[in-house]
C-alpha cells in the first residue's frame, strides 16, 4: 500500500508528453508550474499551485492578456500554443486531485480499518453452577442403575410433606421441620408450605407409577435453619426403590455404590447408623469415611435412609403385604462440599463469581 501521507508527485511534466513538444514556447513554465502542482500536498496546497497558474493574477493569465497586442497570424500561433499549454496545466490539475482523493481514501480506510485479530470483549459465556453440576453427577450414576430421575413442587401440600409420609398433625416430627408457610390467596392458609424435604416426591411419583419403581428426585428445600451448615434453602435427592423383593441389603449396596463413583475412590467406608424416620422402618442415617486425606477417619453423615413404612406403601396406593423397598434423602451441598473441599456452604449462594469460576474451567 504507498504510504497515504505521501503521495508521490507525477512524473514531471514534459518527459514525453505532447506540451512541450507542441508548444516549446511555454515548455519550461508548463514544466515548473506542472512540478509546483504534483508537489502540492492538500487540497488548499493544490488550490494555490492552481491560482499560480490559472488565477487572476496567474503566470498562464499573464500570457493571455499579451495576446491582444499581437499581429494577427503570431496571435493565432500564440494563442494555439497557450491553449495547449493551458490543457497541460488543467490536466496535471486533474491527475493531481485524483491523486491526492486516493491518498485521503487510503488514509481514512487505514484508520478505520478493525484489526479482526483482537480478543474479543463479549459478556462471557458463563457457566454452571456447582451445585446444577453436582446434580448433573448425581442424576448419570443413578440413571447408569436404572433409576428414574422425577422432579415435584417446591410449594407443597401438607398432605405430600407430612401427612402421606405417616407424619400426622401434632406429630413430634413435625417440630423438626418447622418451614415456610404459605398463606393461600383468601388469606385464610390452603395447607401449603415450603417442602422441607424431596420425600413427598416418593409419594407423587409412586401414585402415578406402578412398581417396579426407581426413581431419584433431585430438588430444592427448605428448613428455618442458617449457619456455615445450614442454608434456608438447600438441597436434597430422595431415592425410592420400591417392588416385590428389595432388601435393605440393596440399599446398603446402591448407596455404598453410589458413593465410591460420586467421589470416585474406593477408599471410603459406609455405615448404617441406626435413627428414626416416621415413614420408614427400620431407618437409619449413612455415614461415611475417607481412609486418606484432609477428613481421613471422620464419619460424616450424609443422608437419612430406611425401609419404606407399611402406612407409606399404602398411602402410595400399593400394597404393603406385596410390595416393600428402602428410600433415602441426602443433602447435595454436604455431598458437594466434601467433593470439592468447600469448608462454607454460603459459599454456594454468596454468587462471588471468583468462587463460581472455579468450576468452569
Ligand atoms: N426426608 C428425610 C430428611 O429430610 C430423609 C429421609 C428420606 C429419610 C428418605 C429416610 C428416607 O431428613
Amino acid at each position: 500500500m504507498p504510504n497515504p501521507s505521501d503521495p508521490s508527485p507525477p512524473a514531471p511534466a514534459g518527459a514525453g508528453a505532447a506540451p512541450s513538444a507542441a508548444a516549446p514556447r511555454f515548455a519550461a513554465m508548463v514544466q515548473r508550474l506542472s512540478a509546483e502542482i504534483g508537489a502540492a500536498r492538500s487540497a488548499p496546497e493544490l488550490a494555490n499551485a492552481k491560482a499560480r497558474a490559472l488565477g487572476k493574477e496567474g503566470e498562464l493569465t499573464a500570457e493571455m492578456k499579451k495576446l491582444g497586442a499581437l499581429a494577427p497570424a503570431e496571435r493565432a500561433r500564440f494563442g494555439r500554443e497557450l491553449n495547449e499549454a493551458k490543457q497541460a496545466i488543467e490536466q496535471a490539475l486533474r491527475e493531481r486531485e485524483a491523486a491526492l482523493a486516493r491518498a485521503d481514501l487510503d488514509a481514512r480506510l487505514a484508520q478505520e480499518a478493525i484489526d479482526v485479530t483482537l480478543p474479543g470483549r463479549g459478556p462471557g459465556a458463563g457457566g454452571l453452577h456447582p451445585i446444577t453440576l453436582t446434580i448433573e453427577r448425581i442424576e448419570a450414576i443413578f440413571h447408569s442403575i436404572g433409576f428414574d430421575v422425577a422432579d415435584g413442587p417446591e410449594i407443597e401440600e401438607d398432605f405430600f410433606n407430612f401427612t402421606a409420609l405417616n407424619t400426622p398433625e401434632n406429630h413430634p416430627a413435625r417440630s423438626m421441620h418447622d418451614t415456610f408457610y404459605v398463606d393461600a390467596p383468601d388469606g385464610k392458609g390452603g395447607g401449603l408450605l415450603l417442602r422441607t424435604h424431596t420425600s413427598p416426591v416418593q409419594v407423587r411419583y409412586a401414585r402415578a407409577h406402578t412398581p417396579p419403581i426407581k426413581v431419584i428426585a433431585p430438588g430444592k428445600t427448605y428448613r428455618v435453619d442458617s449457619d456455615a451448615t445450614h442454608s434456608p434453602m438447600f438441597h436434597q435427592f430422595e431415592g425410592l426403590w420400591i417392588d416385590e423383593d428389595v432388601s435393605f441389603a440393596d440399599l446398603k449396596s446402591v448407596y455404598a455404590d453410589f458413593l465410591r463413583r460420586f467421589f470416585e475412590r474406593d477408599d471410603l467406608d459406609v455405615r448404617f447408623r441406626p435413627s428414626y424416620f416416621p415413614f420408614t422402618e427400620p431407618s437409619a442415617e449413612i455415614d461415611m469415611r475417607f481412609a486418606d486425606g484432609p477428613l481421613a477417619g471422620r464419619w460424616l453423615e450424609v443422608s437419612g435412609s430406611g425401609q419404606v413404612h407399611p402406612n407409606v406403601v399404602r398411602n402410595f396406593g400399593l400394597d404393603p403385604e406385596r410390595y416393600i423397598g428402602f428410600a433415602f434423602g441426602s443433602g447435595i451441598e454436604r455431598l458437594a462440599m466434601l467433593r470439592y473441599g468447600i469448608g462454607d456452604l454460603r459459599m454456594f449462594y454468596e454468587n462471588d463469581l471468583r468462587f463460581l469460576q472455579q468450576f468452569n474451567r
